[in-house]
Order: C-alpha cells, then structure tokens, then sequence
C-alpha cells in the first residue's frame, strides 16, 4: 500500500493573512443595518462544524439525503463527461457526500487532486488528512478562506470540476450569488465543469420542519454564532439570552433565520470596540437559505457564465443539480 507523506497535503490559509479587518467591519456594518444581520460564516468555528454535520443527519433536515443519492446516482456520468482530474470544492465542510464523487472518479481512474475551500480552518485540515489516508496517492491543497474574498488563491490545476453543495448558494442574496459565481466562473478554464447543487422550493411545512428540529440541534447551531462572538471577539452576550427563530418567507422564497433578543440587552464587542442595544424581542438575522426552481437556478447560472449540460433531480423535485460548463 502507498503510504499519504507529509507532501501529499498542502494548505494556504489567506483567511487572516489578507485583511484581519474584513470580518471586523462585516460584523459591525451588519449590526448596524437594517434589519441588523451577522455574517453567516461566524456559524463554522470547530463546534459549529460539528453542529452542521449533526444537522445534517436530522430527521427532518431532508436535504442532505436527498443530495447523497442524486450524487450516489449520477457520479460516474458527471465525472465521466467533466473528464476532470482535479475536484474543487466551495464551501466544502465535512466533504461527506463529496467522496461520493471523489470515489467516482478514483474508479475512473482521474482522481489526482481535491482541493477543499472552507473558513473553518479545524474542517479543512481534518478533511485533508481523512482524504488522503482514504485516498492512495491523491494530492489534497486546502484553502482556508472566505469565498467571497479568497478566490484567487485556488492553485491552478488541470482539468478541473468544481462544486458547490448543500445548498450553500442558497445562503447567498440573489445578486451576491451571481457576483459569487460570476467570480468563480472567471477563475476557471474553457472547458471546465461546474456542479451546482441548489435546494427546490417546496411547501412551507416540511422546508420550517428542516430548520426547527425536535432535538434543537439547528437552534443551538444558531445560537453558535452568539459563542463565537464572545470567543472570538470578546463580545458580552450569551446565547441563552435569544430565541432560535427560523420561518419560510414565501415572496422571496427563502428560509429566513433570525436570533430574538429575549430581553432588552446591549451588545457589547470589547475586540471590535463597538456596542449595540437589542430591545426585548428585537431579531437579528442570521442567514438566509433562498430556494430555487430549475428556471431560477439556469438564470443563475447562464447570468454568471455557465452554459447548462444536464439538470439532475429526485422524484420529489426537492434538490437540483445543475452540471454546468465554461463555454
Ligand atoms: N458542503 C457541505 C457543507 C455545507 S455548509 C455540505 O454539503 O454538507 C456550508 C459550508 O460553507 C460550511 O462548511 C462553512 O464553513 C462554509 N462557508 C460558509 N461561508 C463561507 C465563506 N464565506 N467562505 C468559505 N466557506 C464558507
Ligand atoms: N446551507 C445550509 C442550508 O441552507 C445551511 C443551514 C442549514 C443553516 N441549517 C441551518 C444555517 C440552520 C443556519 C441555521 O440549508
């Protein structure tokens, strides 16, 4: 058997690097708009990793499942047709349904390298060493970076098939996904590949149910980024002081996930040197979850430069996944 060496993972970390400022002024921009908001990235520090892939495997949180099987279904035909030799990940988390297609294509015999793109550093260097022992050979080069900010720093490769899962566009406004995807688009080659998974708009019952589960795994998720605050940037709340509130906002077709303020409170950021009051009740938005029809999602994707191969999705219509290609 050959043995993974030291050399066979390499990670970049621009993430702090480029600007240290940039989370700080997202932070205090955002609780001062309005509504106030908090970036969604604070959510993936080590435990709030943990939590996601605990959501993941909720009862309710059908979403994950459904992608599995869509990919467990279509991997050899997608990795065949990109002909890639080389898998980059956005947002790539705890690449669970990622070795679906990272086995496809070891089969096909074009796997050389992974590169996995997340913020949280803990996920990208546990990933790595996973990947690499399950993986005989295969080079992994992780970038630990915000998406938004830190494209540039995917290292240049061969053929390459880049992916975006569990409805992570989603999490984006509609002209930010675009503005997202448009600068993903011109990081890639002519005659790459790139697979878009995206959530389906579905009745409003069973879409709240996948963001307000029994367990209250998804509430302490929330909650997560009140933690990360306080551990991070010296911030003075807890997070017992607010309510997890997910609701479905049908016109802008979007789970919407909101901290409520349980009594009047100021916020105070000792690091960011900044303080907000929070009334009783008051709500902070927290993320967005935007859900697409396969219309949506090819105006997406052909306004951001990707001509569309093949739209893939389940019987119940509730994940799509768009195989794209740079013309
Ligand atoms: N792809 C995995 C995880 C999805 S959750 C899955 O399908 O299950 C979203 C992932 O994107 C998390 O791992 C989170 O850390 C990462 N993420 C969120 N915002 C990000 C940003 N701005 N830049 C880079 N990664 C980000
Ligand atoms: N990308 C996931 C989604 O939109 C993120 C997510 C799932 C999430 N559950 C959450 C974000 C709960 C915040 C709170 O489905």
């Amino acid at each position: 058997m050959k043995l993974p060496t030291d050399s066979a993972i390499t990670i970049d970390v621009p993430l702090i690097r480029e600007d240290p400022t940039l989370v700080n002024t997202q932070i205090t921009r955002g609780l001062q708009g309005h509504p106030k908001t908090l970036p969604s990235k604070l959510f993936y520090d080590e435990r709030g990793s943990t939590l996601f892939e605990q959501i993941c495997e909720l009862p309710e949180y059908y979403q994950t499942r459904t992608e599995h099987q869509l990919l467990t279904q279509w991997a050899d035909e997608i990795v065949t047709m990109s002909g890639a030799e080389e898998l980059v990940e956005l947002g790539s988390g705890a690449a669970t349904k990622t070795r679906v297609l990272l086995t496809a294509m070891a089969n096909a015999n074009q796997l050389r390298h992974y590169v996995p793109f997340d913020v949280d550093e803990s996920i990208v260097r546990r990933v790595s060493e996973e990947l690499v022992q399950e993986y005989p050979g295969l080079q992994v080069h992780g970038v630990v970076g915000d998406f938004l900010f830190h494209l540039e720093h995917i290292p240049e490769g061969g053929k390459r098939l880049v992916v975006i899962l569990g409805g992570t566009i989603g999490n984006l406004l509609s002209h930010a996904a675009k503005d997202f995807l448009t600068a993903v688009n011109a990081e890639m080659s002519s005659g790459d590949y790139f697979l878009l998974g995206v959530q389906l708009i579905t009745d409003r019952s069973r879409l709240e149910a996948a963001y307000n589960d029994r367990q209250g795994i998804t509430a302490k998720f929330n909650k997560n980024i009140i933690r990360v605050l306080h551990n991070n940037f010296g911030a003075d709340s807890h997070p017992d002081l607010f309510d997890h509130v997910a609701r479905y906002n049908e016109d802008a077709h979007r789970i919407e996930m909101w901290l409520r303020s349980r009594q009047d409170q100021t916020l105070n950021i000792a690091d960011l040197n900044f303080s907000v009051p929070l009334a009783h009740g008051e709500e902070i938005r927290t993320e967005i979850s935007t859900k697409y029809d396969q219309p949506l999602a090819q105006e997406l994707l052909a306004s951001s430069g990707f001509e569309m191969v093949k739209w893939y999705t389940d019987p119940e219509s509730l994940i799509g996944l768009a195989l794209t290609q740079k013309p």
